[in-house]
């Protein structure tokens, strides 16, 4: 498709006189495309701003490549966002200082958004707003990737309540690179509801970003490639957090907010702090919760968010606390946790795929344990806002106001050796299936689960080409079976049941206790065995949403999918 957007471009410029320029003044990106295979495929026209909408908010935010000191010494080359504010309130851009992350953008429910997307990458991308209710053309979806020069008009109404939510690049293939190079940044949405709460705000609500990666000894970001990093997908040697490593947040004694998102391409983190205190969890992915949950740990997945209560008061001046990633097991394939060291480090199975190299520096196991941040206890003060009881109200949708309670959305995974599919098939852009067609304005019910468990929804699967690898035995499904974060574009949904078969008891035992159910969703991370029922709106928009892994490999990998809502 890239191909014939440049082609048709380059035909223009022939035909007007200008054919000249390709050869000398045009950038690299064009003068590559001249040997290219020209099928003709209708061309895309990036979106542009429309002179009806009048936006309360403008922002240009552009794409580029740029380098940061992360480590100590040499600089990191890095992708990032910044931007630029045109129309609106002050506060709508906050950059963190020192960080390759894109700045965090601030809105308010019911503001008109106009953002204006520059591409100044050496390659094609587009933005995707994670979590955000948006009509489809102002949704990222692949099929509108702009070229590099190119700008891309998104004007929306925010319609979602107060929540943090992501954006973060999403061309077809390439998300997975760019991301890890550091194109990603948090939205923030504050809405009535919130407000009334008088939540910490200011310097005591603070962003956590956590995210993995590996540098080399130049400070230069490593990404590796191939089918195994693919397969499972890649994990760094090192956190940081808000595109620092080591990171620490000064603090006085009393109640802060901290507003997390895994941000990591593959990393799954069991997130717990050093001491026993349980962690108070008053928000997810969409929002707040109805009221406050104490966990012992919370499971957190790419792509999925947490609001959390910290309230430090009571610790005196000169303490530390620590967030840590605890130990837990199932969430990789067997063979594969024991390579990256959780079940007894690489022993004889180095070699087996050439997992041994890939993972031959990994300090940072799967499911092992490690620190995330620590928070210093500086200053001890003697006032602090009090934990609300009741968070806003959430309207609970019943298995009878869903239009299928029968005929459940399938959303299957299915894992063979080298691949991983959403329902049967990868990606393509002009391929829907039957299942993926959904009413407008129609509340369905859906179901995701590992294939392998049972023939469900299978039908649809025949004939792919996989059957060797859909036994019922648990014998390739075991092997190759791991958790996915499954993210539904959209609107948020509501978990309805997360059931467990018994073959994998044992490993979901050391995870149970991490997830949150209760609150609105757009990211699922469904484990080996696992078979979770949710219910979701698809309101307002017609048009291409997607639904993938948000292991950005796999993503890339082809395990994506999209529902037509007509
Ligand atoms: Cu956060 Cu479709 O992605
Ligand atoms: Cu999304
Ligand atoms: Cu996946």
């Amino acid at each position: 498709m890239r191909r014939s957007i440049n082609y048709s471009r380059r035909r223009f410029l022939l035909q007007t006189g200008a054919g000249i320029l390709v050869c000398a003044g045009a950038p690299r990106w064009l003068r590559a495309m001249e040997g290219a295979n020209m099928h003709a495929m209708p061309k895309i026209t990036p979106n542009a701003a429309s002179p009806s909408f009048n936006p309360d908010v403008e922002i240009e935010l552009v794409c580029q490549p740029d380098s940061v000191p992360i480590l100590n010494g040499l600089e990191t080359r890095v992708w990032r966002y910044s931007a630029a504010l045109i129309k609106g309130p002050e506060n709508t851009l906050t950059v963190l200082p020192g960080s390759y992350l894109g700045p965090i953008l601030r809105f308010r429910k019911g503001q008109k958004i106009r953002i204006r997307l520059r591409n100044e990458l050496p390659e094609p991308t587009i933005t995707h707003w994670h979590g955000l209710h948006v009509p489809a053309l102002m949704d990222g979806h692949p099929m509108y990737a702009i070229d590099p020069g190119e700008v891309f008009v998104y004007e929306f109404e925010m319609l979602n309540r107060a929540g943090m939510y992501i954006y973060h690049p999403h061309p077809h293939e390439a998300t997975a690179t760019q991301v890890y190079h550091g194109l990603a940044g948090a939205i923030l949405v504050n809405d009535e509801e919130e407000q009334a709460l008088g939540l910490p705000s200011g310097e005591y609500e603070i962003p956590v970003v956590i995210q993995d990666r590996t540098f080399d000894d130049q400070n230069q970001l490593v990404y590796g490639r191939g089918m195994h990093f693919a397969r499972f997908g890649f994990y760094g040697e090192r956190i940081l957090v808000n595109g620092r490593p080591d990171f620490r947040i000064d603090v006085s004694s009393r109640a802060y907010r901290l507003r997390v998102i895994n941000a990591s391409n593959a990393r799954i983190y069991k997130l717990a702090w050093d001491d026993g205190t349980p962690i108070v969890v008053i928000g997810v992915d969409g929002g707040l919760l109805e009221r406050p949950e104490e966990k012992p740990y919370v499971m957190l997945a790419p792509g999925e968010r947490l609001d959390v209560w910290a309230d430090f008061s009571g610790r005196s001046a000169g303490s530390r606390l620590v967030m840590r990633s605890r130990s837990f097991s199932g969430a990789l394939p067997r063979m594969a946790e024991r390579m990256m060291g959780r079940r007894g480090g690489m022993g004889g199975m180095g070699g087996m795929m050439g997992m041994g190299a890939m993972m031959a520096g990994t300090s940072l196991p799967v499911g092992g344990e490690y620190p995330i941040f620590t928070v210093n206890v500086t200053r001890s003060v003697s006032d602090s806002p009090s934990l609300p009881s009741h968070l806003p109200k959430i309207a609970r949708y019943q298995l009878r106001d869903v239009a299928n309670p029968d005929k459940p959305v399938p959303v299957a995974i299915l894992e063979g050796p080298m691949s991983v599919l959403l329902n049967g098939r990868p990606y393509a852009e002009n391929d829907v299936q039957e299942s993926e067609r959904i009413p407008v304005n129609s509340v369905q019910l859906m179901e995701i689960f590992h294939a392998h468990d049972g023939m469900h929804g299978m039908g649809m699967m025949g004939g792919m080409g996989m059957g060797g690898h859909m036994g019922k035995d648990g014998g390739m499904g075991m092997m190759s079976s791991m958790a996915h974060p499954i993210h539904l574009h959209g609107e948020q949904f509501q978990i309805l049941e997360r059931k467990i078969d018994e073959d994998h008891a044992d490993d979901y035992a050391t995870m149970r206790d991490g997830f949150i159910v209760s609150g609105w969703k757009d990211t699922v991370l469904v484990v080996p065995g696992e078979r979770v029922r949710l219910i979701k709106p698809f309101h307002d928009f017609k048009g291409l949403y997607m639904y993938h892994c948000h292991n950005l490999e796999h993503e890339d990998m082809g395990m994506m999918r999209q529902f037509s809502v007509e």
